[in-house]
């Protein structure tokens, strides 16, 4: 047990004094990372994950109840005196966990319903940055294939068809003449793919520029940003192949300056703030603008309402300012008190290993051999999909590890990291060779 540090907090009627228990609910590689991180804050007692995994178990109590069961979830929070819930993934988020937890006065790290549909609905994203004057792709929305094939008839390609709702990343194609556009169309609206997700369509113009990922913490009144990051979401070296749910990522970015940070934050982050305050939604929690930073400024790809993954995994790891205390100050609407986060003056990426034949049909149950403990926090091992079955780790998911490495430079943070990967080994394992080659080239 650690010393308490005297901050009281309280959870329904009871008041609790110096240290509290977290409960992180979700499975993946962001979670280990949020587990990992919130484990170094004095003020966490201990550390739950519902469902979490085997390399999440090492480090904290996992409880067996899925990330949807929001009933089983609060219960427990409530029965455990849980002091803060953190929600890594966006369906539990959707699907109204926050509002949940707060009827009951349980303290939730995330937005509600209402606010997460920014992530969940495409077109209510779009509507509302149309009505907020927020920048991003012109669009139109179509719930007839046959409307949405006509209008492609007299566009201009290249265009981006876009599933309305949740599709694991995937419900995005873009597309370079009529013959893609149409089977794109139909392979979302007619043969439902993505299912119920692909009842309406958005399709906008395709933007050129670099890609980056902003988060920010969010507690309805102030925004602070976390350092920019970038993703390398396509499976193949050279951003080549199938999306994937993330590749590998890297932090910060040379294309985000203290200057870009401003704009983003004066055209996008606040505006966003703004304009759910006047729709009557209070936002609390991670807000993450996806962006294509184009030669007329940062433009609006998506909105995610949680931590980005793999982003997180290269983005947690340089902060210095205790996670617990931003998230409770999150949760509190006291981010006001934090004029500006403090970081460590380095990099750090984030190199995804997946199973064979991820993203598309792959398989698992593969020996995993080379997983030491890390003897320091330059180097960290993040589970995604693996098990532990008689002392014998195996795979068991398409993403299988984030390998992290931080360094005083990218390219060293990059040496670290895959020194580690060349040391990890298992059956048809794949990664890719070039994360933040990005990094040294300007906007095309
Ligand atoms: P989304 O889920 O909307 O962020 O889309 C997934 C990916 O598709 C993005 O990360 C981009 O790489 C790409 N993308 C989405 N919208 C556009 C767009 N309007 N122009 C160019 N690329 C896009
Ligand atoms: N890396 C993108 C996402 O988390 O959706």
């Amino acid at each position: 047990m650690k010393i308490g540090t005297g901050i009281a907090y309280t959870i329904g009627h009871v008041k609790f004094r110096g240290v509290m228990k977290v409960l992180v609910v979700g499975s993946g590689g962001r979670e280990h990372t949020l587990v990992w991180k919130l484990k170094q804050s004095r003020k966490v007692d201990k550390i739950f994950c519902a469902p979490g995994n085997a390399g999440i178990d090492q480090i904290a109590k996992c409880v067996d109840i899925k990330s949807d069961n929001i009933k089983a979830l609060s219960d427990f929070a409530h029965r455990n005196k849980i002091g803060l819930t953190v929600v890594g993934p966006e369906v539990p988020l959707a699907m109204g966990i926050a509002d949940d937890f707060q009827k009951r006065k349980l303290k939730i790290f995330g937005p509600s319903k209402a606010a997460a549909q920014l992530e969940s609905s495409k077109v209510f994203s779009k509507e509302f940055m149309r009505k907020y004057h927020i920048p991003t792709a012109p669009f139109r929305v179509f719930n007839m294939a046959a409307e949405a094939i006509g209008f492609c008839k007299s566009a201009e390609f290249p265009l981006v068809v876009k599933a309305d709702g949740l599709a694991a990343g995937k419900g995005v194609i873009v597309v370079r003449n009529i013959d893609e556009a149409t089977q794109a169309i139909e392979t979302i609206m007619s043969k439902k793919v993505f299912g119920k997700a692909g009842n309406r369509i958005l399709i906008e113009s395709f933007l050129k520029g670099q890609e980056v990922s902003v988060m920010a913490f969010v507690d309805g009144k102030t925004t602070i940003p976390l350092l920019s990051s970038q993703d390398h979401k396509q499976a193949y070296d050279g951003d080549r192949g199938p999306n994937t749910g993330g590749m590998g990522a890297y932090c910060p970015t040379p294309f985000v300056d203290e200057e870009m940070m401003e704009e983003i934050t004066d055209r996008i982050l606040s505006p966003t703030i703004k304009g759910l305050t006047e729709e009557g939604i209070k936002y609390k929690g991670v807000l993450y603008a996806g962006l294509m930073l184009t030669p007329d400024g940062p433009k609006v790809l998506e909105y995610n309402c949680r931590f980005g993954d793999p982003e997180v995994q290269a983005v947690l790891p340089l902060l210095k300012t205790d996670l617990a205390d931003l998230m409770m100050a999150t949760v509190n609407q006291k981010l006001e008190s934090f004029n500006k986060i403090s970081w460590e003056d380095s990099s750090a990426v984030c190199v995804v290993m997946a199973s064979k034949g991820y993203p598309g049909k792959y398989s698992i149950g593969a020996q995993i051999s080379g997983l030491q403990p890390s003897k320091d926090n330059q180097c960290q091992v993040f589970h995604a999909g693996t098990e532990l079955k008689n002392k014998k780790w195996l795979t068991s998911g398409g993403r299988v590890l984030g390998v992290m490495g931080k360094d005083k430079n990218l390219k060293l943070a990059l040496n670290r990291a895959y020194r580690l990967v060349n040391k990890i080994r298992f059956q048809g394992a794949s990664f890719r060779r070039d994360i933040g080659f990005r990094a040294g080239k300007q906007i095309t």
